[in-house]
């Protein structure tokens, strides 16, 4: 046999493997989503997310020291609300000393460096666990825009590095850019959930903010998953608005979206591998399925080759371990 072309001669080690590789994933590529908790020494493993816990400030600090130490620069805050402080419009939200804005003081007074983004919705503070406001059983554009810019510049006033709004209300990034102007927060970034679709796959992070929906669901608002082109009319709009990172979510079921939208826009495009994709990660390497370690770098991986410049994961701290290795 005569072969003209022979494709393995790229493949015969991991040398010429690793020099013709097209995607490399380091741990500059991920954000640590974290999950924080009132209290003190405390460190709640989420059933549904095995290994992974929701914490008080003070062991939020010393997991975000040690995400540093592995090269991750940058942390994604949720916070967990008291059900006695949770309203219809989120009040809560835009406290000056609520637990989300001493958690941004606390973290940046103590890791300067470390890049910190807060997740804008309103959900977590909503007695209807909806990202905004109920009237009449249905969820309010314009006066959760109102609540979203409020809450937005509590967390500017609190240091944060860039709010991450994630609620899909219309116009919402516009409002939050020309109020961070008017406030003289100029440095300020934010990254749209642009392209966010109503998925089954929250479901873990709902267990881990107590925060699911109580009536209905989010099909108002979020994406249809069925859709690809609304994908990028979303992107599009956000960029136009003045989102500084545009983000796809989920990540792993939404690769064609992620491409689609690399190919659309010119600002990052950010993914987040959400709660659901870590627990099938998780349950199928506890039952000795897969090999754990290997399904994070290969999921990481077709993530970013599929198109992420940044990716948000749970797997940000194991991944960079692994990475260092
Ligand atoms: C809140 C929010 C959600 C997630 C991030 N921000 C849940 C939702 O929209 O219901 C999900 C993240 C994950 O599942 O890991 N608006």
């Amino acid at each position: 046999m005569i072969l003209q072309r022979r494709n393995r001669i790229l493949r015969v080690n991991s040398s010429i493997r690793s020099l013709i590789a097209e995607t490399v994933l380091t741990p500059n590529d991920f954000i640590a989503p974290l999950f924080i908790d009132e209290g003190e020494n405390i460190e709640f493993e989420i059933p549904s997310m095995p290994n992974y816990f929701r914490r008080s400030v003070d062991l939020t600090i010393k997991e975000i020291k040690e995400l540093w130490s592995v090269g991750v620069k940058s942390v994604l805050l949720f916070i967990k609300c008291k059900d006695e402080l949770k309203d219809n419009i989120g009040t809560e939200a835009w406290n000056k000393n609520g637990l989300m804005q001493r958690s941004i003081k606390a973290i940046k007074d103590a890791v300067p460096e470390m890049y910190v983004m807060t997740d804008v919705a309103l959900d977590p503070y909503s007695i209807y666990g909806h990202d905004g406001i109920v009237k009449d059983g249905e969820i309010v554009n314009d006066e959760t825009v109102e609540a979203l810019v409020k809450m937005s510049i509590s967390h500017a006033e609190a240091g944060v590095d860039m709010v991450a709004p994630s609620d899909m209300m219309d116009g919402r990034v516009a409002a939050i850019r020309q109020a961070f102007e008017k406030n003289n927060f100029t440095k300020v970034g934010i990254m749209g959930y642009s392209a966010k679709y109503a998925s089954c796959f929250y479901g873990p992070f709902r267990d881990a903010l107590d925060s699911a929906p109580g009536f209905g669901d989010k099909k108002t608002y979020q994406m249809n998953y069925a859709n690809r082109i609304e994908a990028v009319k979303e992107a599009l709009m956000d960029i136009e608005e003045g989102a500084d990172i545009v983000m796809v979510k989920p990540g792993l079921p939404y690769l064609d979206i992620v491409r689609e939208v690399k190919n659309a826009v010119n600002v990052p495009v950010s993914v987040y591998n959400i709660s659901g994709e870590y627990a099938m990660i998780k349950a199928a390497a506890k039952m000795g399925w897969v090999d754990e370690n290997k399904a994070i770098l290969e999921t990481l991986t077709s993530i970013k080759r599929a198109g992420a410049d940044i990716i948000a994961t749970y797997f940000a701290k194991d991944a960079a371990k692994l990475l260092n290795q």
